[in-house]
Parts: C-alpha cells; sequence; structure tokens
C-alpha cells in the first residue's frame, strides 16, 4: 500500500484507521437450475425482483459504504431508480464475474480515494440470496472487522453427510466438522484479488466461493454461523418457499 492510500484511510483526528466496507453483488447468473425463463435474480417474489430484496437489505446495513452489482455486459433487466452502482462486467463463472468487478473498483480506487483500496473490507453476496439480513450482515462484520484474514457466514452441518456412486451410498462421512458455506463472505479488497488473480489463469478451477480462493492462497477464514433462512434460491420449489419467508417478515 502506497503512502496516500494510507492517509485515505485515516479518520478527520488523524487517529486511528477507519476499516470501510463495501458490498459486491455477483448477478450475472443464468440460474440454469432455477427452471425459470429469465435469470432466477430476476424473478419476482413477493411482488418485486429477487435481487431487490437482496439489495434491501444490504441497504439497510449503515456500515457499508456503497453496494455495487456485477451483471452481465448484455444485461437488459429493466433496473428500477436505485442508489445502486451496477458493473457490466460479469463473466462466465461467479468466480469470474466476482472477480472482475473487484478488478474495476480497486482500478477506480486508484483514481478516487473515497473508491475500494486494497485494505478495505469486501463483502460478496449472492444475489441469489435474498433473505439475507441486516442482523446477519453485522453479525459477519462485527466477528470479521479485526480478524487478520476475514471469513463467511456458514452453518454447521445438522445432517448426515453421505458419498454416493451411481445414486447409492458409498460412504458415510464424518460431519462435526463439515461447514455449509453461505454469503455474505467479507475478505481485505486487495487480499481477495490477489488470490482469485493466482486463479485466473486456470479459469478460476475449484473456485466456488471467495473463502476457497483465499484458502488456496493460504488462508484459514473464519466460520460465523448464519441462518437457515439464508438459503441460496437454486431449484423450483425455492421460490415459493423464499416467498413465503419473507412475507412473514412483513
Ligand atoms: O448459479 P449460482 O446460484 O451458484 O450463482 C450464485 C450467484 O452468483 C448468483 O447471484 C448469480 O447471479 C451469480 N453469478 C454471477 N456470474 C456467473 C454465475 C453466477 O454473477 N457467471
Amino acid at each position: 500500500m502506497n503512502p496516500s492510500d494510507i492517509e485515505s484511510l485515516q479518520d478527520p483526528a488523524n487517529t486511528a484507521p477507519v476499516a470501510r466496507c463495501f458490498a459486491l453483488v455477483p448477478c450475472a447468473g443464468s440460474g440454469s437450475r432455477a427452471g425459470t425463463l429469465k435469470p432466477k435474480q430476476y424473478e419476482h417474489i413477493g411482488g418485486q425482483s429477487m435481487v431487490m430484496h437482496t439489495l434491501a437489505a444490504l441497504q439497510s446495513v449503515s456500515r457499508l459504504q456503497k453496494i455495487v452489482v456485477v451483471v452481465s455486459p448484455d444485461d437488459a433487466h429493466e433496473w428500477p431508480d436505485t442508489a445502486v452502482q451496477r458493473m457490466h462486467c460479469g463473466g462466465a463463472t461467479r468466480a469470474e464475474s466476482v472477480f472482475n468487478g473487484l478488478s474495476q473498483l480497486l482500478t477506480e480506487g486508484a483514481k478516487d480515494p473515497q473508491g475500494v483500496q486494497a485494505s478495505d473490507w469486501i463483502l460478496v453476496h449472492d444475489a441469489a440470496r435474498c433473505l439475507i439480513t441486516e442482523l446477519e450482515i453485522n453479525r459477519l462484520i462485527d466477528a470479521c472487522m479485526d480478524d487478520e484474514v476475514g471469513g463467511l457466514l456458514a452453518l454447521p452441518l445438522p445432517d448426515t453427510l453421505k458419498a454416493a456412486v451411481n445414486g447409492r451410498v458409498s460412504q458415510t462421512l464424518p460431519r462435526q466438522d463439515k461447514w455449509l458455506a453461505q454469503t455474505p463472505q467479507m475478505f481485505r479488497a486487495g487480499a481477495l484479488h490477489a488470490a482469485l488473480l493466482a486463479k485466473s489463469a486456470e479459469q478460476f478451477e475449484g473456485i466456488t466461493d471467495e473463502a476457497s480462493a483465499m484458502e488456496m492462497a493460504g488462508f484459514a477464514p473464519k466460520l460465523v454461523v448464519g441462518s437457515p433462512h439464508n438459503f441460496k434460491v437454486t431449484y423450483p420449489p425455492d421460490f415459493a418457499l423464499a416467498e413465503d419467508l419473507l412475507r412473514s417478515r412483513t
């Protein structure tokens, strides 16, 4: 980090560094498993598109400086007026969309001290996890803000875990140390960018979330207990479940 980056992170009294948080929402998937005509993040749930529910939850977190959404280059969705920045740089995979978005943010940040700097926190959150809450996002931020690496929301595996071969159980695996990864996942922008860059030549093979990129770079992300409600809307029945849960909150 150069000296001007450090200056920009100081508070007005110039005493303590201010740790800033930004959110990046990958929203460039086609959602092929959802069985919908349009990308699943644009399907309506309870009167508005799934991604708008997701963004509303993120916007309720006052510690997030800015929220950016990564959409595909040919995204033709009609967005309502929102304070959220959209970047048309989505890629072929989720990891590529996150990498492209983060690269653009850091490039912008190099010209503008208000923009994302390498030492800022980035919270990456799936557009398709529309049931995330302000409480859970704040829990992650509180748990990771002073951590050296950062971490992710996740759930200890509740069920017995089976390995399968040709649709039949081949093995029962120990579940004591197994967690289901969710988002948001919170890492320093520079460290996450470097971890993804290291896998870019291999088309991000094996990178299914930000934590996996950080792990491959030698870090051990912190696990922060999430909620079973924060599931990723993936299959056709998930839409009705998401709608019921959102309705029960109003
Ligand atoms: O497809 P899946 O549900 O795993 O995608 C998780 C999130 O990543 C979704 O919000 C989706 O829009 C996003 N994504 C993306 N670019 C891709 C694939 C997925 O931004 N190429």
